[in-house]
């Protein structure tokens, strides 16, 4: 069997994000501009290349594969990579998921089930229309909880993720909370992260997680909990609610002492930190050498693999979006 993948800290990677495209049809305002140019077409890797990589990096010890975008529901053939990827549960890979902001779920939710997806996380904001259609610049909620209920009724276990906005969303912790538990989904809650050029001011919507937690305090009773689900959330429980919430705090709490992951995007480039630029090209290594090179490319990029990001949110920390790593 290969080595696993262990980078220069003795930090052993295990879950591999791999952004199937750039597109999206939302223009979240803390994502993205309205003006998007996106990666050429021509420069994507195909679904067979992309399955490919996942494959080796399974064979190399990963057990968690998301699919992520940009909107990974707008590439074609999705849902038949999920179905191949899905092959090596069991042989190696123990979870295969995928995060979306749900549009495309009513026509997707039971192929992804039926590829081995047991568990989702869905991109929700907010469940007031109007507030909506302003963050995602898109009037598109009606979609997105049909979505929702689409992949519930498909029996996918659904992980609610809600980046906090000052002025925007952060009113709505208590009812988002109270709406995850009634319909039995979890909760995650995200700091804006500086990703990107993007048409406003990130300061201005930032909103520091301990004031999130503050708010759900004054409702219900917070208890800490070991809750994990392989990423970077912090859960703490809801007693009233029954629910766990996760927080994402990269800003406040910095988590990357214990990161486990890698991010490979849709042109073939391996990420090997959301904050930072090192990547190596797995796309050249795969065409120009296959397999040995792919090993090769990989033990390079556990060389090279940062110690830390370095987000402040008063600059922009890479120019790449959000949207090119899938988060
Ligand atoms: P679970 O498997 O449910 O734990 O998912 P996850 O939190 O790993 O994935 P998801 O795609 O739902 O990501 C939620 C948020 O976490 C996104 O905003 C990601 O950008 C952020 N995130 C994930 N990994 C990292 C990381 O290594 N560093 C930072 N700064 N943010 C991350
Ligand atoms: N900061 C924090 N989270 C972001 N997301 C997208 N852009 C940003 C950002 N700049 C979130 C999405 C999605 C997840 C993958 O990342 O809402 O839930
Ligand atoms: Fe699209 Fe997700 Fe970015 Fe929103 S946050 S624009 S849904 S990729």
């Amino acid at each position: 069997p290969k080595p696993l993948l262990v980078d220069s800290f003795g930090r052993r990677v295990s879950y591999l994000r791999v952004s199937v495209t750039d597109r999206c049809d939302f223009r979240c305002r803390y994502c993205m501009a309205e003006a998007m140019t996106f990666l050429p077409r021509r420069e994507l890797l195909s679904l067979e290349e992309l399955a490919l990589i996942v494959d080796r990096f399974v064979d190399r010890g990963v057990t968690k594969v998301r699919l992520t975008g940009g909107e990974p529901l707008v590439r074609r053939g999705l849902p038949e990579l999920a179905k191949r990827i899905g092959e090596r549960i069991g042989t190696g890979l123990n979870e295969l998921t995928l995060t979306t902001n749900g549009t495309r779920l009513t026509e997707a939710a039971r192929p992804l089930a039926e590829a081995g997806v047991r568990r989702i996380n869905v991109s929700l904001d907010t469940l007031d229309r109007e507030r909506f259609a302003y963050i995602a610049r898109r009037d598109c909620l009606d979609e997105v909880l049909a979505g929702i209920a689409a992949a519930r009724t498909a029996g996918l276990a659904i992980k609610i993720n809600m980046v906090a906005l000052k002025g925007l969303n952060d009113d709505g912790f208590v009812e988002m909370a109270e709406w995850c538990a009634a319909q039995g989904f979890d909760l995650s809650i995200i700091e804006t992260m500086p990703l990107g050029q993007i048409d406003e001011d990130r300061t201005d919507r930032f909103l520091p997680l301990n004031l999130a937690r503050e708010r759900l305090a004054q409702r219900f009773t917070l208890e800490d909990s070991d809750h994990s689900t392989g990423g970077p959330s912090r859960y703490i429980h809801a007693r009233e609610l029954d629910i766990h919430i996760g927080f994402i705090s990269p800003l406040t709490h910095n988590f990357c002492a214990s990161c486990n992951r890698v991010r490979l995007t849709a042109e073939g480039k391996l990420y090997l930190c959301l904050g930072q630029a090192d990547c190596v090209d797995l796309k050249a290594a795969l065409r120009g050498g296959g397999p040995r090179a792919l090993d090769a490319a990989l033990d390079e990029a556990m060389r090279i693999k940062p110690k830390a990001h370095d987000f402040r949110i008063e600059r922009t920390a890479v120019s790449r979006h959000m949207s090119v790593t899938g988060g």
